[in-house]
């Protein structure tokens, strides 16, 4: 099944919207290499562009949220480190097992279940308060 954005993760905030649609094309893409066997500097490109697209998109909400004197912002940024760390143990069992079933099924639960959430409490509840304000 492909990873897709769906409707009921909108915040309402363009620009971050906008980030998590390509965010779920490109954890999609991620899963499409893993699962198709592609080779491993293929899949590590992949892994290192999401590396990089992730931190962006966390510090542009981070800069919304310290713009706005957002009361959530330590929590909420407590769990982009979480989420960063989640990667790093990804990207090392990448390194070691390369694309194996394993990578597959914690793509899915660290990031692709944790995004789910976080973007439905945190995210949506960060996009009711910037539309007060923006
Ligand atoms: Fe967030």
């Amino acid at each position: 099944m492909p990873v897709e954005w769906t409707d009921d993760l909108a915040t309402g905030v363009g620009e971050i919207d906008k980030q998590h649609k390509e965010l779920f094309r490109r954890i999609d893409n991620l899963l499409n290499a893993c699962t198709r066997g592609k080779g491993r500097d293929e899949v590590m490109k992949v892994i290192l562009f999401l590396d990089d697209y992730v931190t962006t998109h966390f510090s542009a909400e981070e800069k919304f949220m310290k713009k706005y004197d957002y009361s959530g912002y330590e929590n909420h940024k407590a769990q982009h480190l979480e989420f960063m760390q989640n990667f790093s143990e990804l990207k090392a069992q990448f390194d070691k097992e390369g694309t194996g079933v394993h990578l597959v099924v914690n793509t899915n639960y660290m990031v692709v279940e944790w995004l789910q959430n976080h973007i439905r409490k945190l995210d949506k509840a960060l996009g009711a308060f910037l539309k007060t304000k923006i």
